[in-house]
């Protein structure tokens, strides 16, 4: 029997909630293809500052390099008195020693979702795009850094090799899609922008398969929400790609549905874009679709089960056409599931794949 060990950080607010079902979906997964997948897990954010005094402890440092992927639910709690050490400084340090330096962020629209987002329904009918983003530089790492009273420093770096690593991720991506990648920068007026844009020209040059288009950040913006479709793959540095992936969790209907994949040469890491919640954390409200889909992307970039990662997707978008809502999905007034409750649907669902012979 093949065996996985998945490093799982629950972290802080809705994580571990949204966590508990997408781990209830990696074992039926394991069950149905006969997988022995092994889940351990480790303290992150506010949970670890905590129990362990520090954000991101070596136990899980330890833990997550040893393991095949990482699960993470969600890190940061507003609660937590300002210190030295922030919930959020725990997430880019694991980033960076995981060395995921390229994150995918898929954005599609469930046909049976269209009237969540606030875009006319012609506009997003057939949107399908991946973000890629830089995920271990720019100004979230650049030094020097810092502040004193009356001003604040923090640096926007990036080498050429930084720059050229991420473009193959995204031309590769575009190879198994449309075959168009939009890079965004700002090279009217930011130097670092002006290298990124050389960098991925030539990167451009060893996929002639795939077309490039360039187009400045505050443009792109606009034309997430006015033309979604025109997008393919959109490659962005790390500030940019947060800022953009968030206005595209609006097309999708709610961020609790978006999954991502940070990808580096070690063990991914994969979480749900949404991030804590704190102002719904505890309730058992929260979306798992989003923690469920980054179990699909574990499966299919960490551990390489291209056909289990399909049949959870698959599984997924048949919950959705089948009308189980949560409470961000839901129509107003209309009856939601529990975190809980929508995470049983989706084992409901893939369970009789095993009787009709879908898996082997
Ligand atoms: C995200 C989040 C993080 C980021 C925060 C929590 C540090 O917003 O994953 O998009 O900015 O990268
Ligand atoms: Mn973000």
């Amino acid at each position: 029997m093949t065996r996985f060990t998945v490093g799982v950080l629950p972290g802080d607010g809705v994580g571990p909630e949204v966590t508990r079902e997408a781990i209830g979906v990696l074992q039926v997964i394991g069950e149905l293809f006969d997988y022995q997948i092994d889940t351990r897990e480790y303290l992150v954010g506010a949970a670890a500052i905590r129990q362990a005094g520090e954000a991101l402890p070596s136990r899980t440092v330890q833990g997550v390099l040893d393991a095949d992927a990482v699960l993470l639910g969600a890190v940061g709690d507003p609660s937590l008195s300002p210190g030295r050490q922030s919930p959020e400084a725990g997430l880019l340090a694991l980033r960076r020693r995981l060395g995921v330096f390229a994150n995918l962020r898929p954005v599609s629209v469930h046909s049976a979702l269209e009237a969540l987002s606030p875009l006319r329904p012609e506009r997003l009918a057939g949107t399908d795009l991946l973000i890629v983003r830089e995920l271990t530089g720019g100004l979230y790492y650049g030094e020097p850094r810092g502040r004193t009273e009356a001003e604040a420093v923090n640096t926007l770096r990036y080498s050429a090799n930084e720059i050229e690593r991420v473009a193959r991720v995204a031309f590769e991506s575009a190879r198994a899609r449309r075959r168009k990648v939009t890079s965004v920068d700002k090279a009217n007026v930011l130097e670092v922008s002006q290298l990124w844009r050389e960098c991925v020209t030539r990167i451009a040059g060893e996929y002639p398969d795939v077309a490039l288009e360039h187009l400045y950040v505050d443009y792109a913006a606009m034309r997430l929400v006015s033309d979604p479709t025109s997008f393919d793959v959109l490659l962005t540095e790390n500030l940019f790609g947060d800022i953009l992936s968030d206005e595209a969790a609006v097309l999708a209907g709610s961020l609790g549905l978006l999954p991502s994949a940070s990808l580096g040469e070690g063990p991914g890491l994969f979480e749900p874009v949404h991030g804590s919640a704190p102002d719904i954390a505890g309730q058992g409200t929260a979306n798992p679709l989003g923690a469920i889909g980054s179990v699909a992307m574990l499966l299919r970039y960490g551990l390489k089960l291209a056909e289990a990662a399909e049949l959870v997707d698959e599984t997924v978008r048949s919950v959705l056409h089948a009308g189980w809502r949560t409470r961000d999905i839901a129509r107003p007034g209309a009856r939601a599931l529990t975190t809980r409750e929508m995470g049983r649907e989706v084992v409901r669902a893939l369970k009789p794949h095993v009787a009709h012979g879908m898996v082997r």
